[in-house]
């Protein structure tokens, strides 16, 4: 006992304590008053096609943390994680190389649909939602979750938008009746001339503040091959987003147009006074190579990646460029948005049977098992997701028109409704489970302590 105890103190002295990211007015900061400007990659190796959760598993984020750091990177971008799933270890990593997250809280199968916004926007999708927040809110170096992304791709899906706002909304109401830290909530908008800057309007505008982006990212594939803040309609966009209160960034970017590896000039611009007053910096597209040939690095292996001339020149941009001085010329007290003019529905009220988790979070995390909430127009039976109810009710659950595979595997999994203290890889060579949850419990007091000193 007393030999883990020892263990668990010299782990504890370890832990370093990252500095936490807060927002005053149009931008990010440190803690300690020093601006923070995201030096940042996308990264879903896989992407949709073969989607893997890339914070669970230790061999590959080891690899590629590896390469973050030899970028200077202070931001991931992750689009899609299995919330049944433990991100300990990968997130206690980023953490100690000072690399924040940005996280996307939907998958491919728990998202607001286009083809029917109304259907998808259900409790089950919101279960879905909160359940990967009840997982990643304890860590301090998530720096936002995005609500969606890409959702609104033309004028004809406009009436998508007031059912991501109510997301927006639901999320940030769910963190306070959970006594979370509040951390920000955005959404990340197409490069879609037409709707782009009503978007971000629409998504900061109303008296509702819960309702309003806390912070906004632009998907930006202007800048192509040596272009310039003029040329690349980088200056235009200054002026298009001008007033804008929350903090902006580019939350993709890299244009691949132009034969040959990108030389990533813009990040001249994106870190320079042309910019700063709005842009907080953004995230390039992408960390590996896809279908879509947006990579810096070709993955080789688990262990072993390959580094594109992409990534040589982005590191040779992101090396010569150092963060403007002083605060930026950001704006403290801008006000928000005034409402687009926009045909849309109101935002929608949350479907009732999602208040069960403003009282006892979400309950049991699904992942990537979770049913296809986009095609579900009604609320199935919320105690299914919480163990001690549904154990007593079984006639009730197949009262639900869920299909009975997913009751089974439901109610097969005899974890506790703790996402946290799901079984995972990581826990593979400790036999008792319960311990390991005690240890890793006590293991963050220490550390919390610790850095409170
Ligand atoms: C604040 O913290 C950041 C991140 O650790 C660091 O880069 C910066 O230099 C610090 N600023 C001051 C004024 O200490
Ligand atoms: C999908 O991803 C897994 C995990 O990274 C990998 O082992 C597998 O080879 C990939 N499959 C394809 C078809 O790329
Ligand atoms: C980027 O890489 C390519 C290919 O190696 C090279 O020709 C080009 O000059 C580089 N661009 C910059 C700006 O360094
Ligand atoms: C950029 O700086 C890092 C860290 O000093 C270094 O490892 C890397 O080689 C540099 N990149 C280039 C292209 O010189």
């Amino acid at each position: 006992m007393i030999g883990t105890l020892l263990l668990l103190l010299a782990f504890a002295f370890t832990v370093q304590c990252i500095e936490k990211v807060e927002i005053r007015g149009n931008a990010f900061f440190y803690e300690n008053g020093t601006r923070f400007y995201m030096r940042g990659v996308d990264y879903q190796p896989g992407a949709t096609s073969n989607l893997t959760d890339p914070l669970t598993e230790v061999t590959t984020c080891t690899r590629d943390i590896k390469r973050f750091t030899e970028l200077g990177l202070n931001t991931i971008r992750v689009y899609s994680v299995d919330n049944s799933k433990s991100h300990e270890t990968c997130m206690k990593m980023l953490d100690d190389a000072g690399i924040y997250l940005l996280l996307d809280v939907n998958t491919p199968d728990a998202s607001i649909s286009r083809k029917d916004p109304q259907c998808s926007y259900n409790a089950d999708y919101l279960q879905n939602v909160f359940a990967t927040i009840d997982l990643f809110e304890k860590y301090d170096n998530v720096l936002g979750f995005f609500a969606a992304n890409e959702v609104i791709n033309d004028e004809d899906t406009i009436d998508t938008a007031p059912y991501v706002k109510a997301v927006v909304r639901d999320m940030k109401k769910y963190m306070k009746a959970r006594n979370y830290r509040q951390i920000p909530v955005g959404y990340s908008a197409a490069d879609v001339s037409q709707v782009r800057k009503d978007s971000a309007d629409y998504f900061n505008c109303g008296d509702d503040a819960d309702a309003r982006v806390d912070m906004m990212g632009i998907n930006d594939y202007s800048w192509c091959g040596k272009s310039s803040f003029k040329q690349s309609g980088y200056a235009e966009k200054m002026k298009e987003y001008e007033g804008y209160s929350v903090p902006l960034f580019l939350s993709e970017f890299g244009c691949n147009e132009v034969p040959g590896a990108r030389p990533f000039t813009e990040i001249g611009s994106l870190f320079s006074t042309d910019m700063s007053s709005l842009f907080s910096g953004g995230l390039v597209y992408e960390y590996s190579e896809e279908e879509n040939e947006y990579g810096l690095v070709n993955i080789i292996s688990s262990t072993e990646v390959e580094l594109k001339d992409d990534f040589i020149n982005l590191s040779e941009q992101l090396n010569k460029t150092s963060n403007p001085s002083g605060d930026g010329g950001y704006s403290k007290d801008s006000e928000h948005s005034e409402c687009p003019d926009w045909d849309v529905d109101d935002v929608p009220d949350m479907p009732e049977a999602a208040e069960i988790f403003f009282e006892r979070g979400a309950g049991q995390a699904l992942g990537f098992d979770h049913d296809g909430t986009q095609w579900m127009c009604y609320n199935s039976d919320m105690s299914n997701y919480f163990s001690d109810v549904a154990s007593s009710s079984t006639s009730r659950r197949s009262s639900t028109s869920r299909s009975s595979s997913t009751s089974s595997s439901r109610s097969g999994n005899s974890n506790s409704n703790s996402a946290n203290s799901n079984s995972n890889s990581e826990a593979a060579t400790t036999t008792n489970g319960a311990a390991l949850v005690g240890g890793s419990l006590l293991t963050s007091a220490f550390g919390a302590l610790l850095c409170l000193l």
